[in-house]
């Protein structure tokens, strides 16, 4: 039973995805680090992962996955109330990439502002949107999660090269029946694990000068094993909560996506949430980590291959740096 509190719900009106053309494979990497495609395909199920191009950026795969996304929802971007961009690698500290895609897209009345909440960014972002429209206080949102960690990423270091990629997804959200699109969202957050990974220069605290730049202080830095241990009762209990809220069990689940960051983690979650493998929607061997990119890249992907339908019931779960946490529990 879904409890009846929500007088109005906020419903999935369209998804959409960009990956840059370029793509970097297995065997590219054992050219630039010492690695090898066994290595990098038992520890983490990747294959390859797709790249931006020179001159392509954050805000211009933000652009085509919302295009797709505003087309599927048959929504003139003139109508959209508000934007939220997850990433934490936006365009340019200031503006938000957000606003940068507001202009792109012509969305003159909707405000527009970015998260940061690495790659649980996107299940924050949709939890924001859909508040806004069950308070009654935008009808239309749209929601990113885009990244280009290729520009945070050490390609000297094999423990956190191998692993990241490039790539947007987006989901426009808007006014529906309580009960249908988002039904419940979770999110929490450990700052006390920050060490596990995070990115030492660029900010406030220590901003960018070239010795720090010439120390790769620049990039991202991840202690694997331990986000490893974190990662799946973290991501299992987010799960767990959303479903309660719902008045919901996994019985009732027909797709799980889990955010793409280490194929054992997803079949870690998979195992205790009870699910069985063809409801596990995985793309990480195509796409590999793309942060906060990742859940709504495989919800898009699930939508175009047609097997998603209405009245099923999707999870989303997700779990980043920060330490950060969520999931949000959909009704298609
Ligand atoms: N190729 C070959 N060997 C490697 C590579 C590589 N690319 N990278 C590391 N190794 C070596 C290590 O140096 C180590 O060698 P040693 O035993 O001689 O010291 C050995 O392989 C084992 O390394 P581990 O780190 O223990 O490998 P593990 O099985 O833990 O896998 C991985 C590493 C894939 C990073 C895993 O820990 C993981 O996926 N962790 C979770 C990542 C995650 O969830 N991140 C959060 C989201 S990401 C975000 O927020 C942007």
């Amino acid at each position: 039973m879904i409890k009846p509190c929500k007088q109005i719900g906020a419903r999935i009106a369209g998804t959409g995805h960009y990956l840059p053309e370029k793509i970097l494979t297995n065997a590219d990497f054992e050219k630039i680090v010492d690695t090898s495609d066994e290595w990098i395909l038992t520890r983490s199920g990747i294959r390859e992962r797709h790249i931006t191009a020179d001159n392509e950026f954050s805000s211009d795969m933000a652009f085509e996955a919302a295009k797709m996304a505003l087309a599927d929802a048959e929504v003139d971007p003139k109508d959209l109330d508000m934007i939220i961009v997850a990433t934490v690698t936006p365009d340019m500290p200031l503006p938000s990439t957000g606003c940068l895609l507001q202009e792109m897209l012509g969305a003159k009345k909707a405000a527009a502002f970015d998260v940061s909440a690495a790659c649980s960014g996107f299940i924050y972002g949709l939890s924001i949107g859909s508040s806004m429209i069950e308070s009654g206080k935008a009808e239309k949102v749209l929601v990113i999660g885009v990244e280009t960690l290729t520009s945070i990423t050490d390609y000297t270091d094999r423990t956190t090269c191998v692993l990241f990629g490039d790539g947007c997804g987006a989901v426009v959200l808007e006014e529906g029946e309580p009960g249908e699109g988002v039904l419940s969202t979770f999110m929490q957050s450990d700052g006390g694990e920050k060490e596990l990974l995070y990115i030492v220069a660029g900010g406030s605290k220590t901003p960018l000068t070239t010795e720090r730049i010439e120390a790769g202080e620049h990039y991202i830095r991840m202690k694997g094993d331990g986000l490893f241990k974190y990662a799946v009762r973290a991501m299992v209990d987010a799960a767990r909560h959303t479903l309660k809220e719902a008045g919901l069990g996994t019985e009732d689940v027909t797709y799980l996506i889990p955010h793409q960051a280490n194929i054992r983690i997803i079949e870690g979650v998979r195992k205790r949430l009870k699910l069985e493998k063809e409801q596990v929607v995985v793309n990480i061997d195509r796409v590999g980590n793309t942060s906060s990119a990742s859940i709504p890249i495989a919800f898009s992907e699930l939508k175009e291959g047609g097997t998603l339908k209405k009245g099923d019931l999707v999870i989303m779960v997700a779990f980043g740096g920060g330490l950060t946490w969520g999931a949000a529990l959909i009704k298609y």
